[in-house]
């Protein structure tokens, strides 16, 4: 089975931040989460390097655009390689195949018709890359999202009949599920409720050069979101590569809601337009908030992924964001709920377990205890608690609840506590009852092996280092080993090694939040 992930590419005007890092983390858990289960595949991300956006940028900076372009990407790549991102392939759009590619489909749409050239006058958005509507600006007149001021601007270019294919994507969207959570599906119904202003597919380019030609006229560049949609299309080789199909079918897009509209009602209705077939899911998260606003690099309130992360860990942090943010919600970036969930969750609930576990094993066992001997309600009862949580997570992380999967899983992790607690097999030992210790520890080491290997995507680290510890081979992984609790071998020798997340000690949490050095 085939399934393609996409995140957004990003613009090259400003290095990564935590927003960009959290949704390749996402995706980058769920590829974990769909190879483990023996799935194939294919996840793209890249960079978004044309458009006004970027121009302006370079030239604010002294830079040739290329120079720019080149710098950060290089800078996006380097902290994907960072964070361990497990994507197939990085794309850049200002790459010779894309903008092959981009010419071809928009000759193609040239010559059956689609375009007109018009004189269009509106305010325009250098941050969104888009002209806005009045509905799209606050009381001041400014931007939602960026708090600018749009300009005025009004040339003659290259337009686009989106209202042509309006009541074909209500009708679309109306029967199909394909945009996750369902309030955001019914955000785009609401907008398609409206007539569709004609989308401008061209900027002159004597105001605007740093772009794809049009093929077919000379003086123009290609609107930045018309090149950056088909990079989805780019990313997986189409046309030439005949898998391209295969992975187009399952393609999910992950973005934020800052860039709903171009997915939801753009992208669709180019691709009805140049007879492809729809992609199968977009599902769309909320923002990271620092006091109550969006972080960007234009408020100035950005945090950079590398630098917590070398304080904190790469796992706790991949941990806090899948926790922390209910899927298509906002979310507050704070930093004591952070460290709150490294101390609560990870060091005392999953690391205790895992170093009491480990430390009366490794002192009065040495090697992995068997299973002999009868198990006892409390123990039977400990099983079929993993085992339905397990299931839940499954279940919840299939349907992009990663909160609530984590949720799940961190009960069943309390529980296993509660099960050491209440069979004390300290005490078992101290009088005499070794076998039935031997048990309880086998059990609670059958429990730790299930959440390491169900936790691996989430934190792929202390994952490896504990299931290197059990004996099992990373590269054998496969998700139906959580439910096999004779894959541990007896004659593995535990040692308790190092508490896996050590808890962070209150002088560390101060902490200031990165400014962006420009503009
Ligand atoms: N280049 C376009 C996307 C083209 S996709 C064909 C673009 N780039 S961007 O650099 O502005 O990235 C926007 C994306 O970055 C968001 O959709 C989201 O994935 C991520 N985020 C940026 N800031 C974010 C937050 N504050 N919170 C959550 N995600 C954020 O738009």
């Amino acid at each position: 089975m085939r399934i393609y992930f996409t995140t957004p590419i990003y613009y090259v005007n400003a290095y990564p931040h935590l927003g960009h890092a959290y949704t390749t983390i996402v995706v980058d858990v769920l590829t974990r989460f769909f190879k483990l289960k023996g799935w194939e595949v294919f996840f793209l991300t890249g960079t978004d390097e044309h458009g006004d956006k970027i121009q302006k940028t370079a030239k604010e900076k002294n830079k040739e655009p290329k120079e720019l372009v080149d710098e950060i990407s290089l800078a996006f790549k380097k902290t994907w390689e960072y964070f361990k991102i497990s994507y197939n392939y990085f794309i850049r759009t200002t790459s010779a195949s894309h903008q092959r590619v981009v010419q071809f489909l928009l000759q193609k749409l040239y010559d059956q018709g689609e375009f007109y050239l018009d004189e269009y006058e509106g305010y325009y958005c250098i941050g969104c890359e888009r002209f806005l509507t009045s509905k799209e600006l606050d009381e001041k007149g400014e931007c939602l999202d960026h708090k600018v001021v749009p300009i005025y601007v009004k040339e003659k270019n290259y337009f686009f009949n989106l209202e042509k294919y309006r009541s074909w994507l209500k009708d679309y969207l109306f029967r199909n599920e394909v945009i996750y959570p369902e309030f955001y599906r019914e955000e785009v119904l609401n907008l398609l409720e409206e007539e569709l202003p004609p989308l401008c597919i061209s900027r002159p380019k004597n105001r605007l050069s740093w772009g794809i030609e049009l093929p077919f006229d000379k003086e123009y560049v290609t609107y930045v979101w018309f090149d950056a949609l088909i990079n989805y299309l780019t990313g997986i080789g189409y046309p030439e590569n005949p898998e391209w199909e295969s992975w187009w079918k399952k393609a999910h897009h992950f973005i934020a809601k800052d860039i709903l509209k171009p997915h939801a009602i753009y992208w669709p209705i180019m691709l009805k337009a140049m007879g492809l077939p729809m992609y199968k899911k977009l599902l769309v998260h909320g923002y990271w908030l620092v006091d109550k606003l969006k972080m960007s690099k234009s408020l100035g309130n950005i945090i950079d992924p590398i630098e917590i992360s070398e304080k904190y860990g790469r796992d706790q942090l991949r941990y806090f964001l899948l926790r922390e943010m209910a899927f298509g919600y906002d979310a507050e970036f704070n930093f004591s709920n952070f460290i709150l969930r490294i101390n609560a969750d990870l060091a005392n609930d999953y690391g205790n377990l895992v170093y009491r576990t480990f430390s009366l094993i490794e002192k009065h066992f040495k090697t992995i205890p068997d299973r002999s001997g009868n198990l006892e309600v409390l123990d039977e009862e400990f099983i079929q608690n993993i085992t339905q949580a397990l299931k839940e997570y499954e279940e919840l992380f299939l349907s992009f609840q990663f909160h609530k999967a984590l949720e799940r899983l961190w009960q069943a992790i309390r529980s296993a506590n509660v099960y050491i607690d209440r069979c004390a097999p300290w005490e078992l030992i101290k009088k005499g009852y070794q076998e039935r210790a031997g048990i309880v520890l086998r059990l609670l080491t059958e429990g730790i092996k299930s959440f390491a290997i169900a936790l691996y995507p989430v934190t792929p680290e202390a994952s490896q280092i504990l299931l290197k510890t059990l004996g099992l081979n990373i590269d054998q992984l496969h998700w139906d080993l959580v439910w096999n609790f004779s894959a541990l071998s007896c004659s593995t020798v535990i040692s308790k090694g190092k508490p896996l997340f050590p808890r962070v000690e209150i002088e560390k949490l101060t902490h200031s939040v990165a400014k962006s050095s420009s503009s």
